[in-house]
């Protein structure tokens, strides 16, 4: 087997009416992959923590702190302007990208968690206000619904926001196959709901969540929807008019872009209405030393020195990913797991959590082996070069619904083969031979 061959396994549909690309001209464009790790080539395996970045990336961000930096939205020189026109040229790209109806719905954060508290600190600013809008003023008796398969970065900040509110966390359970528990979805979003917010695409089970029963029941109680995209915008198509959410989070890094940058995408009519998260320079329309009045969205939401450069390499990263085409992603991802899927469970004593068959899944695979601590695990693949991430992945309460302190995970992306595959399940064996 050949570094860029993809082997589709037998009984699998081939797919080929889809569209594809060659996995070996997208290893050429990642400078990072030619490296080695302790005397073994690199096979990075954790781009669910973060990706790597495409010389086109790289590029774009040297080519515009060398040529065009200067500060956005507050000089009338040349470098201002050009600054500006990169920014909101950035904008524009990734409005297109998750088909938004405006850019002026995008709003640039410095990553997916700030995004989801920008939304719950102005829900808590809306219940502080008696002029908040009601769709945003939560109290005693309101109900919040997050799910046990989420990221600390959308419970926690709803927490604080049930604190300070006396509303209710209530959440979906997990299945044991790893799928959302949606057997109580009418009791759970009911007409108590102020807002559901669930992740897309699980950064620990890999499971890729359907939105469609939970869209209609939130439609039908009046509440707002929220999905957290951080891993799914690099992975899948998104189509924010097609979901029919109210606002998604994603985040930069985890999609060939800079770290330092993330999104807030929000229906512009309810942007339009919410009260500012951060305060500062920008997101004014005046101040006066008795107080001040707001700019609208996006400029109300994007306090101080916005994160320039990094949104010039996320435009560049939506322009590469553009380029491939997010569907050809996709389905190249979606074999990958197959593969991955059937090779894992071949490995003596590895217990797979999240669904096992490549469908409502993605490429992200989550482990333990014989009880061998992560930590041993990540650190014996380590020295063989294979790069994956060990721990409760900033999701412990999935970790205590499966039982277990902490996970081996590996993470797959567009630059990634088979042979990455086979390069991990031998170090897994390698693994089980030392701590046998
Ligand atoms: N960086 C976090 C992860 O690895 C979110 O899943």
């Amino acid at each position: 087997m050949t570094a860029t061959s993809i082997v589709i396994p037998d009984g699998m549909p081939q797919y080929e009416d889809q569209p594809r690309f060659d996995p070996a001209l997208i290893r050429a464009d990642f400078p990072i992959l030619d490296r080695e790790v302790n005397g073994h080539p690199l096979v990075y395996l954790d781009s669910g923590n973060t990706s790597q970045k495409p010389r086109q990336v790289i590029d774009a961000i040297n080519e515009h702190l060398a040529r065009h930096n200067g500060n956005v939205s507050r000089s009338v020189h040349t470098l201002g302007t050009e600054a500006t026109l990169a920014y909101e040229g950035a904008r524009a790209k990734v409005a297109a990208f998750i088909n938004a109806p405006s850019p002026d719905e995008v709003v640039f954060t410095k990553n997916s968690t700030e995004a989801i508290n920008l939304v719950a600190y102005s829900f808590l600013n809306a219940s502080l206000s008696p002029k908040g809008d009601p769709r945003f003023k939560l109290g005693p008796g309101d109900e919040i619904v997050i799910s046990e398969m989420e990221h600390h970065s959308n419970i926690v900040p709803w927490q604080l926001l049930a604190e300070r509110t006396g509303a209710t966390v209530r959440w979906f359970g997990i299945t044991d196959a790893g799928r959302l528990d949606e057997s109580e979805l009418d009791e759970l979003i009911n007409e108590r709901t102020k807002i559901v917010s669930i992740v897309h695409y699980s950064n620990i089970l890999g499971t890729i969540n359907a939105t469609s029963r939970i869209t209609a029941r939130v439609r039908e109680v009046g509440a707002l929807l929220m999905l957290d995209c951080s891993q799914s915008v690099p992975h899948l198509p998104m189509d924010v008019v097609d979901y029919d959410v109210d606002f998604i989070a994603f985040t930069g890094h985890k999609m060939l872009g800079p770290t330092g940058i993330g999104v807030l995408w929000g229906r512009g009519e309810l942007l339009a209405a919410m009260p500012p998260f951060l305060g500062g320079g920008s997101m004014i329309e005046t101040v006066t030393m008795g107080g001040s009045t707001f700019a609208p969205p996006p400029m109300r939401f994007e306090a101080g020195t916005p994160p320039i450069a990094e949104a010039v390499g996320l435009g560049a990263a939506v322009d590469y990913l553009s380029a491939v085409g997010m569907k050809a992603i996709s389905w190249y991802e979606k074999e990958l797991t197959a593969y991955a899927l059937d090779a894992l469970q071949t490995v003596p004593g590895l217990r797979l959590f999240g669904p096992k068959v490549p469908v409502g899944r993605g490429g992200t695979l989550s482990f333990d082996l014989d009880g061998i601590h992560p930590h041993d695990v990540g650190q014996v693949l380590d020295a063989e070069g294979v790069q994956v991430r060990v721990g409760h992945h900033c999701a412990r309460p999935t970790c205590v619904r499966f039982g277990v302190p902490a996970m081996t995970r590996a993470s797959l992306y567009l630059y990634n083969t088979t042979a990455d595959i086979d390069a991990l399940v031998a170090g897994l064996e390698k693994v089980r031979k030392v701590f046998a």
